[in-house]
C-alpha cells in the first residue's frame, strides 16, 4: 500500500504546479552529475532582475507583461463568442513554429482526447487540424474533407511573411473558392497578425484581425490569441489558462528567487550543462502532453542555441514521451552518454482506470491506470538516480487550465532565464533566415537573384549511390 501511495504522487496535498528537483542534487548524485544548492547562488544572483525587468515598460520582450493587459483577453473572448455562436464544423489552424504550437499544446491538453472524432452534439466545438507544414499530402487530404461553408481558417503569423503559412492560406483559399463560389471570406477567416502583408490582406477585405503583440515573438506566443483563439473556440477554457498563468505570477513575483521554480530550474539545467549534461530532455507521462514537448524543444532551441562571441552555445533539448519511450530512449538516458538531464511532466489526478484482476498480470488488480503511469514515471527517475543520471519533474495537479498555464509561463520564464545566464538573446531567431533566403532563391523569388546566383556557383559536393 505503502508503494501505491508513493505512486500516487501525495495527491492533495498541493494544488497548484511543482518543481521537483531532489533527483538533480549531489549528493546524493556525485559532485559531477548533480547540483548542489549552493552551486545556484550565484545564477540565481545573476537572474535577481529578470522578472522585474520583463515587468517593466522597456521589458526585452512582452511575454509576462502581456498577461497585464485586460483590454487584450476581453477582446478575444468576445471575438471567440462571437464565432461560437456560428455553426463552424471545422476549424483549420495554418502556422508554423510558435504560431502553431502554443494552440496545439492547450488544443490537445485541454480538448476530450477524441475530440475530432466525437459528434457534433458531443463535441465542445468544431473539429480542429493543424496545417504547420508544406505537405500537399496531408493537406490535400484534408481539404478533400472539409466542406467550405462550415468551415472557419485561422491564420497566425506574428511577420505575415513566412512561406509555408502564405502557401498553406493560399491553397486554402483557392481550394474553398473553387469549391464553394462565392465564399465571403469574412465569414470564414480569422487572421492573427503582427504589422505585416497578412494583416493588410485582412484588413482590405473585412477579415477580423486580432492582435499579435508587436513585443511578444513567436515562441513565446501561447497566451496570446495566437496560442489561445483556437482552442478557445473548440471549447477549451482558455480564460482559466490565462489566470492560472496569472496566479502563478503573482506567487514568484512575491517571493525571492531562490523560491522560483523557474528560475531554480533554470540555474540548475545551466550548471548542469557546464559539468557536461547540455542535452535537455523533456519527457511528460501523458498522450495529451505530447504536443507540449514539441512545444518546449522550439521554445528551447530557437531561444538558446545562438552564436556567442562567434562560439556556438545552447542545451540541446529532446523531446519523449512516458511511458511509450520507457522502450526506446530511456536505456539510452540510464546507460548511453552521461550527457544528459531529464525533465519529466507528471499528472497527479488523472481519469480513474481501473486494472480488472486476471491474466497475464495478476498484480495489477485494483491499481489504476494513472497510478502505473506515475509510478512508472518515478520509477524511470529511481533508474536514472541509481545510475548517476540527473532528473527533475514538474508536477501537475490535474490536466486542467490553470495548473497548464502556470506551466506554459513558468517554462517560458526558465527558458528567458537560460538566455540570461548563457549571455544570448532569446528573442531572435537569426540561423533560421539563411534557409529561408536560399528556399526563396531557389523558387526563382524576384529580389533574391543574387542569392540564386550564389548558390548556383558554389558546386556542392556529390556522393550519391
Ligand atoms: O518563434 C518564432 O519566432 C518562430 O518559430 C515563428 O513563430 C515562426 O517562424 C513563424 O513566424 P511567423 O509567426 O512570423 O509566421
Amino acid at each position: 500500500m505503502a508503494a501505491r501511495r508513493a505512486a500516487k504522487g501525495g495527491r492533495g496535498r498541493t494544488r497548484g504546479l511543482r518543481l521537483e528537483l531532489g533527483g538533480a542534487l549531489a549528493p546524493p548524485l556525485d559532485a559531477r552529475a548533480g547540483v548542489a544548492r549552493e552551486e545556484l547562488a550565484e545564477p540565481l544572483a545573476a537572474l535577481g532582475g529578470l522578472l522585474p525587468a520583463l515587468l517593466a515598460k522597456d521589458a526585452p520582450s512582452g511575454f509576462v507583461r502581456v498577461l497585464r493587459r485586460g483590454a487584450l483577453y476581453r477582446a478575444l473572448a468576445a471575438s471567440i463568442a462571437r464565432w461560437r455562436r456560428r455553426r463552424v464544423d471545422d476549424l483549420v489552424h495554418i502556422g508554423i513554429g510558435g504560431s502553431a504550437l502554443g494552440a496545439e499544446v492547450l488544443f490537445r491538453a485541454l480538448a476530450h482526447p477524441l475530440h475530432n472524432t466525437l459528434a457534433p452534439r458531443r463535441r465542445s466545438g468544431p473539429r480542429v487540424h493543424f496545417v504547420d507544414n508544406v505537405d500537399p499530402e496531408r493537406l490535400g487530404a484534408l481539404l478533400e474533407s472539409v466542406d467550405p461553408r462550415r468551415a472557419l481558417v485561422h491564420v497566425v503569423s506574428k511577420s505575415g511573411s513566412t512561406v509555408e503559412t502564405a502557401a498553406g492560406w493560399q491553397v486554402v483559399r483557392g481550394a474553398f473558392e473553387r469549391r464553394a463560389r462565392g465564399l465571403r471570406w469574412r465569414d470564414h477567416a480569422v487572421f492573427t497578425a503582427g504589422r505585416g502583408a497578412l494583416r493588410e490582406l485582412g484588413l482590405r477585405e473585412g477579415i477580423e484581425v486580432l492582435e499579435f503583440p508587436e513585443d511578444v515573438g513567436g515562441r513565446f506566443s501561447v497566451l496570446t490569441a495566437s496560442g489561445l483563439f483556437t482552442p478557445g473556440l473548440a471549447g477549451v477554457d482558455v480564460a482559466g489558462v490565462v489566470s492560472g498563468a496569472r496566479a502563478w505570477l503573482a506567487r514568484v513575483a512575491a517571493r525571492p528567487v531562490s523560491e522560483n521554480p523557474a528560475l531554480v530550474s533554470a540555474a540548475s539545467i545551466q550548471r548542469l550543462a557546464e559539468k557536461g549534461r547540455g542535452i535537455h530532455v523533456m519527457m511528460p507521462y501523458a498522450d495529451a502532453l505530447e504536443p507540449l514537448a514539441r512545444w518546449y524543444v522550439q521554445l528551447a532551441a530557437e531561444s538558446l542555441g545562438k552564436l556567442r562571441n562567434g562560439e556556438g552555445v545552447g542545451v540541446t533539448p529532446l523531446p519523449a514521451r512516458g511511458t511509450t519511450d520507457q522502450h526506446s530512449q530511456v536505456q539510452l538516458f540510464v546507460e548511453g552518454p552521461a550527457d544528459k538531464l531529464v525533465t519529466f511532466v507528471a499528472v497527479e489526478e488523472t481519469r480513474p482506470l481501473p486494472i480488472p484482476g486476471g491474466e497475464p498480470a495478476p498484480y495489477l488488480d485494483g491499481i489504476d491506470l494513472g497510478m502505473l503511469l506515475r509510478a512508472e514515471q518515478q520509477g524511470t527517475a529511481v533508474a536514472l538516480a541509481r545510475a548517476g543520471r540527473p532528473s527533475t519533474t514538474w508536477v501537475l495537479p490535474a490536466l486542467a487550465p490553470a495548473p497548464l498555464g502556470a506551466l506554459l509561463l513558468a517554462l517560458e520564464l526558465q527558458v528567458a532565464a537560460q538566455a540570461t545566464l548563457l549571455g544570448v538573446d532569446a528573442y531572435d531567431q537569426p540561423g533560421v533566415e539563411a534557409g529561408k533566403i536560399a528556399a526563396f532563391a531557389l523558387l526563382g523569388r524576384a529580389g533574391y537573384e543574387a542569392e540564386a546566383t550564389r548558390i548556383a556557383a558554389a558546386t556542392p559536393p556529390r556522393w550519391t549511390l
